[in-house]
């Protein structure tokens, strides 16, 4: 049988692909030491089990140690095999070292989570000058899409829609998306100068007037890309965008700054937020159920 663990803030995901696959929950309690350490444990026999935990991984350095420790007493307890379904996975932009002396994160955190579980299954995660998860993990790493939902969402939600990926990166996703949307689609230029200073270029859209933009990126972090994005298109005289993201990470004032120059803020609910209105469930249920 598959158990499934869901990690604090993920327990109705592990529900909701518990009932689907025809598992069984587990209960976890996770707390804190008085000096800050984590304290985890299983509360269920999952001795011969599958074990599938379920994080999703924003804000990662507050959350991994606990999910590395419940794999640990997964296995301790006889678990046959403990694998993580992570909606959001965390460190993958820092894929090489831009400086001398930089730690290549997504290339050591690949690592510690291929020493921890059996097997991984994700959404989206940033796969940019790393092509293939395969390239950084060694076990077995299923990166699932979320352009059919995105696309859903927009076919049922925006009139004359234009998508818009907002630097190279996004082609990926944003060629997927428009192709599903049956709309047209443009890919901006971006320079990142820092955390916070992305400089964003347009390319001439003058035959897309009269069209919704709908900005496609997979991550919204400070917001800096999407809000120069947003500001370059009202120059060019476009209406105010509808701003889409699969991983709605929303650092600091984030989401204040993009609801006050955009028509809507959506994102799926890979990470939770306000702004979530595409599940992820169903893609990940189907892929845990034709597994
Ligand atoms: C990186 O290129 C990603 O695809 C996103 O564009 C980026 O993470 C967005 O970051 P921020 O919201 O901080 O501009």
């Amino acid at each position: 049988m598959t158990v499934f663990i869901g990690l604090p803030g993920n327990e109705g995901l592990a529900r909701n692909l518990s009932s689907a696959a025809g598992g069984r929950v587990a209960g976890l309690e996770c707390r804190r030491f008085p000096d800050g350490e984590s304290y985890v444990r299983i509360l269920d026999d999952v001795r011969g089990e599958r074990v599938i935990l379920v994080c999703t991984l924003a804000d990662p350095d507050c959350h991994f140690l606990q999910l590395v420790f419940a794999a640990g007493a997964a296995r301790d307890a006889g678990a046959r095999r403990v694998e993580l379904v992570a909606p959001y996975l965390a460190y993958m932009r820092q894929d090489r070292a831009f400086a001398d002396g930089e730690a290549v994160s997504a290339r050591h955190f690949a690592n510690l989570i291929s020493r921890v579980f059996d097997s991984l299954l994700t959404i989206d995660p940033h796969l940019h000058r790393i092509q293939r998860l395969s390239e950084v993990f060694t076990i077995p790493a299923r990166a699932l899409r979320a352009a059919p939902l995105l696309a859903d969402w927009i076919i049922g939600n925006v009139e004359r829609p234009l998508v818009i990926g907002p630097d190279s990166e996004s082609r990926q996703w944003v060629e997927d998306v428009a192709r599903q949307a049956d709309a047209p689609y443009a890919v901006l230029g971006k320079v990142r100068r820092g955390d916070r200073e992305v400089e964003i270029s347009l390319p001439d859209l003058s035959r897309a007037r009269g069209r919704r933009p709908v900005l496609v990126d997979d991550i919204i972090s400070t917001g800096q890309t999407m809000l120069q994005a947003a500001a370059k298109l009202k120059t060019a005289g476009f209406p105010a965008p509808v701003i889409l993201a699969v991983h709605g990470l929303m650092a600091d004032d984030a989401y204040a700054l993009l609801r006050a120059v955009s028509h809507a803020v959506v994102t799926t609910d890979s990470v939770v937020h306000h702004s979530n209105r595409i599940p992820i469930g169903s893609l990940l249920r189907e892929a845990l159920t034709l597994h």
